[in-house]
């Protein structure tokens, strides 16, 4: 009925349609996300736990036999202390819970869950020195809110503000700038406290370790460490003065982005670029700080992260499967270029005073600027409206595919996509279904597990199937460009996106990864804190692909027979078309 209603429709009335439905919302109340850990009995044993999405990549469930809710640093310590005294495997949850790989299941079913759910609050906040102290459960969302209640605001930071703050750091999580020290919150942090395991009776059995510059080693360990040196318990960030920002965004082709994407990133503080390959376009953020004084108060409420309505996502699914299913790129290309005009034309959700998008540039205070997620910020049960991934619903399911290119490198990269769109022209239409590729800046890290070298972070979104063994139109195109981007230009993937394949050795494109294990052998030498999955990363085990019919679809493998695609629906293993070295499941 409802696609009916939007087949019949002339494209600039379902432009209009979606802008409407887009900003109808923000009056409805959306209802929150569930929580990914769920429990068998009130007493919060026998549990489950899975990321936001509902899925792993290798789509099984994880397990722990308990769930523990400390409020504060010293239940915290009283609850490792026990752990440790009984060897049993620690993961920390966190409240959302966004990673995508497997890197907060325990090793097995005998292992607990530490939560920071109500690890919540704000310690401290020096207005002299310009700093915060967080306890580590606390969401970029209020972080932000209350360093700019006085005056204080963090420079660079994710655009989804539902994140923790120790999860951002587990991960790397990062916005985009090339100036200063660069984009990761991580590497705003100046001082820290860790609960980690002792294995002996001297320490009570948990040691509370405070990190700052003055261990050096310990610091640069901490800063991302997927979790596996212990609890973070606190978190002190720099800040500056509150600021201004005015932003543009401004369409051009792409014929010129790879001699662009360099010199771009140097020449505005916040710049990204969204680039729509199929349909030859890039969208510039021209993104600066302006005077304090100048007027304007703009908003960003991102419109992919606002409340949207259950029915408009349930009606877009059921397109994209019967596209995907009949195998009609025009049909994906079609609904990718209403999609992308329908956010250009609403400025992705800028507006100029919190109601209204009247033109650029929006220029308003830095807290409104930096980070949205307005679907989180809810009460309401009704799943009317909800985060568009939202598995509760019949909505986005997709695969992510994220990694970061060396400038040096970036063009070729580019070029690579380039000369793939040249041979399939429809082939990324997938992609532009979800806003296109994100490009942004990261810096060099001095953390061990943070970034190598000054790079561009390209963010890949497409759609998933229910079914394991359904291939995706254009399936070898998106797989070619993954294998691109890790291997021949040797990509670092983000470490809580992407599926397994991208990790394949990944632990030998970080120079201090001895310098980390060091670290994590002299605070966790049980490995309490490990599971299978973060010893592969780090390389302590091999192995990081699952072989079996259909791994390479899911991104589980790369594929290297038939069985690994889907032979029964004409998809065989075959190199790639621009990197020969690649091996992709194509249909023949
Ligand atoms: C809609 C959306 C938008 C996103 N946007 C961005 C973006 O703009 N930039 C970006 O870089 N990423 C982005 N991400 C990815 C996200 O940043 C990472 O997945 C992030 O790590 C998730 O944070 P979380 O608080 O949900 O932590 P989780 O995913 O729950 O945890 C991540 C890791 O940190 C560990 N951990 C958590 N808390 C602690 C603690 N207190 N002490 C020790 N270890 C801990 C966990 O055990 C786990 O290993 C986005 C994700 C989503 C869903
Ligand atoms: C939790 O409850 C179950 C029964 O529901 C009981 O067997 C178990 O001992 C309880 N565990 C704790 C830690 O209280
Ligand atoms: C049990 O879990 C809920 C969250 O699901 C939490 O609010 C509650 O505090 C937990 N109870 C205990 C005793 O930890
Ligand atoms: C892209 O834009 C440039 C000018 O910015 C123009 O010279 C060029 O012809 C355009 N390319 C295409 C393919 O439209
Ligand atoms: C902003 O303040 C500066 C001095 O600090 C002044 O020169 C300028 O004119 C002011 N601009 C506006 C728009 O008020």
């Amino acid at each position: 009925m409802f696609l009916l209603f939007l087949k019949g429709m002339s494209q600039k009335s379902f432009v209009s349609v979606l802008v409407l439905v887009f900003s109808y919302v923000v009056i409805v109340l959306s209802t929150p996300p569930e929580d990914p850990i769920k429990c068998s009995s009130s007493n919060n044993t026998t549990c489950t736990i899975t990321n936001s999405y509902g899925m792993f990549p290798d789509r099984t469930i994880c397990q722990a036999s308990q769930a523990l809710y400390p409020t504060n640093e010293k239940e915290l310590v009283s609850m490792v202390a026990s752990a440790s005294r009984a060897k049993t495997k620690i993961k920390v949850a966190t409240r959302y819970s966004h990673s995508i790989p497997k890197l907060v299941c325990p090793e097995d079913s005998n292992g607990i869950l530490i939560s920071t759910r109500y690890l919540n609050k704000v310690v401290k906040i020096d207005v002299v020195e310009k700093t915060i102290t967080v306890e580590s459960g606390v969401t970029l969302k209020d972080l932000i809110d209350e360093a700019s209640k006085n005056g204080l605001v963090l420079p660079y930071t994710p655009y989804w503000y539902g994140l923790t703050i120790g999860g951002l750091m587990g991960t790397g999580a990062h916005g985009s700038t090339l100036w200063n020290k660069g984009s990761a919150v991580h590497d705003y942090v100046v001082e820290l406290r860790i609960v980690r395991a002792s294995g002996s009776d001297e320490d009570g059995y948990a040691k509370v370790e405070i990190l700052n510059e003055n261990n050096d080693e310990d610091f640069n360990a901490a800063k991302v460490s997927l979790g596996v040196l212990g609890v973070i318990s606190q978190v002190t960030l720099k800040l500056e003065p509150m600021f201004k920002r005015s932003i543009t965004y401004l369409a051009k082709n792409d014929s010129d982005l790879g001699s662009e994407v360099v010199s771009f990133g140097h020449e505005h503080e916040f710049a990204d670029i969204t680039w729509y390959p199929s349909q030859m376009k890039t969208i510039y953020r021209f993104d600066a700080r302006v005077p304090l004084n100048t007027s304007g108060n703009g908003l960003y409420d991102f419109l992919p992260f606002r409340p949207t309505s259950s029915l408009l996502l349930a009606g877009i699914r059921t397109q994209e499967d019967r596209d995907e299913s009949t195998g009609d790129a025009d049909g994906k290309c079609g609904l990718a270029k209403l999609t992308t005009n329908a956010l250009i034309t609403s400025a992705y959700g800028l507006t100029n005073n919190g109601i209204i998008f009247t033109g650029y540039p929006v220029i308003g205070f830095q807290n409104r600027l930096q980070s949205s997620g307005s679907c989180l910020d809810s009460l309401h049960n009704a799943k009317i409206t909800v985060c568009a991934w939202d598995s509760r619903i019949k909505g986005e399911f997709f695969h992510q595919t994220t990694f970061r290119i060396s400038l040096s490198l970036v063009k070729s990269f580019i070029e690579d996509i380039q000369k793939l769109v040249e041979l399939e022209p429809k082939g990324l239409c997938g992609i532009e279904q979800y806003n296109g590729i994100l490009m942004r800046y990261v810096k060099a890290s001095s953390a061990y597990l943070g970034s190598q070298e000054d790079a561009v972070d390209f963010d890949f979104t497409y759609y998933r199937s229910k079914d394991p063994m359904m291939p995706r139109v254009y399936e070898d195109i998106i797989e070619e460009i993954e294998q691109i981007g890790i291997f021949k230009y040797g990509g670092l993937p983000h470490w809580g996106k992407n599926r397994n394949l991208a990790f394949e050795g990944v632990y030998k494109k970080y120079k201090n990864v001895g310098k980390f294990l060091k670290v994590k052998e002299k605070y966790d030498s049980q490995g309490l804190f490990s599971s299978t999955w973060t010893d592969k990363m780090l390389g302590i085990k091999e192995g990081v692909e699952i072989l079996k019919n259909g791994c390479g679809l899911e991104g589980l493998c790369v594929c290297s027979q038939d069985s690994h695609c889907n032979p029964s629906k004409g998809y065989f293993c075959r190199h790639g078309r621009v990197y020969k070295e690649a091996r992709v499941c194509s249909h023949v």
